[in-house]
C-alpha cells in the first residue's frame, strides 16, 4: 500500500534479473521501499540480489515466473498479492534480444521472442491489472523500447515484439484510467547490461543507473511514457518520420 507521501512500498519485478529494473529497485527502497518480489525462472539466479536486499532491511523473496507460460500468470500474480499485501507496483522486466541474424533466420526462436516480449507482456501485464484494478491503486511499469519506436531491417523481429508491448501497454494504460491504477511505458535506448552485452553501442549508449535516474523522474512527473535517457523522444520521433527510403540507409549506419 502506498505511504501518505504516495511512494511505492511494495513491488513486483517480473524479470527479477534484469539490471535495469533491479537499478530502479534500489532507488524505490532507498526510498520507502519496504517489501520487494523477483518472479525469476530459476530462484537461485536471484540469491546474490536477495541476499543484497535482505541485508538493506528489505522483506525480500522469489516466486517461480516464466513468460513463456501465460496460464500461471494470474496465479503468479495472486501468489505475490498473498506474499506482500497490495502491490505498489508490477515492473514488466522481462525480455531477449539475441544475435539478429540468428533470430532472423530462425522462425521457431524469432516466434519465441515475439512470445517471450510481447505475449508474455500481454498476459502478466493483464493479470497485473485485475489485482490493480481490485486494489484500487499501483503502477505497472512496462519496460518497451525504443526500438519499438521504428523496426530495422536489422533487428525486425526484437523491435516488432517491442512494438507490440509498447502499443499494448499504451492501451492497457487508457482502459485503467478511473480505476485508480495506471500503466506507464518507459522506453529505454540503448543500455549496458547482460542483455547487449558484446553488442556495439548504439549513439546515447547509457547504464541501468541513469536509466533508473530517468524513470523515478518521470514517475514523480506523472509522465506516461518515459523515454530514457531523455534525448531519445525528439531522436525517435524525428526518425519515426523519415521516409523509407532514408529510414533504410540511416539504420544501416
Ligand atoms: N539493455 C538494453 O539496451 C534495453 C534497451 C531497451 C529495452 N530493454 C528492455 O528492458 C528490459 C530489461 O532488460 P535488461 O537490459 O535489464 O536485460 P537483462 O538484465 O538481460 O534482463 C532481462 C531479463 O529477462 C528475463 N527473461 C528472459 N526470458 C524470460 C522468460 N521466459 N521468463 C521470465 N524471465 C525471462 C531474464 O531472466 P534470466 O535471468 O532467467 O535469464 C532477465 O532477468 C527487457 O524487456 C529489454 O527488452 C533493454
Amino acid at each position: 500500500m502506498r505511504d501518505a507521501l504516495g511512494s511505492v512500498q511494495s513491488v513486483l519485478v517480473l524479470g527479477g534479473n534484469s539490471e535495469i529494473a533491479l537499478a530502479i529497485v534500489d532507488r524505490l527502497v532507498a526510498s520507502r521501499c519496504k517489501k520487494v518480489v523477483l518472479g525469476v525462472r530459476s530462484p537461485a539466479s536471484a540469491t546474490t540480489t536477495l541476499n543484497r536486499l535482505r541485508s538493506a532491511g528489505v522483506d525480500a523473496d522469489t516466486i517461480d515466473f516464466d513468460a513463456l507460460d501465460p496460464a500461471s500468470h494470474t496465479k503468479v500474480i495472486d501468489a505475490a498479492a498473498e506474499r506482500m499485501g497490495d502491490i505498489d507496483m508490477v515492473i514488466l522486466a522481462f525480455g531477449i534480444l539475441d544475435g539478429h541474424a540468428e533470430i532472423d533466420t530462425d522462425p521457431v526462436f524469432a516466434a519465441r521472442v515475439v512470445q517471450t516480449n510481447f505475449g508474455g507482456a500481454v498476459s502478466a501485464g493483464l493479470a497485473s491489472a485485475v489485482q490493480l484494478r481490485k486494489q484500487g491503486h499501483g503502477t505497472i511499469l512496462s519496460i518497451t523500447s525504443v526500438a519499438g519506436v521504428r523496426s530495422r531491417a536489422e533487428n525486425m523481429i526484437y523491435a516488432s515484439s517491442k512494438a507490440g508491448m509498447d502499443s499494448f501497454s499504451q492501451a492497457l494504460g487508457d482502459a485503467l484510467i478511473g480505476t485508480g491504477a495506471r500503466c506507464v511505458v518507459v522506453r529505454p535506448g540503448f543500455v549496458h547490461t547482460h542483455m547487449t552485452e558484446g553488442m556495439k553501442p548504439a549513439p546515447f549508449a547509457t547504464t541501468p543507473d541513469k536509466i533508473a535516474d530517468t524513470v523515478i523522474n518521470g514517475l514523480q512527473k506523472n509522465k506516461e511514457i518515459i523515454w530514457a535517457p531523455s534525448i531519445m523522444m525528439p531522436m525517435f520521433l524525428t526518425l519515426r518520420h523519415l521516409p523509407r527510403f532514408l529510414w533504410r540507409r540511416v539504420s544501416a549506419t
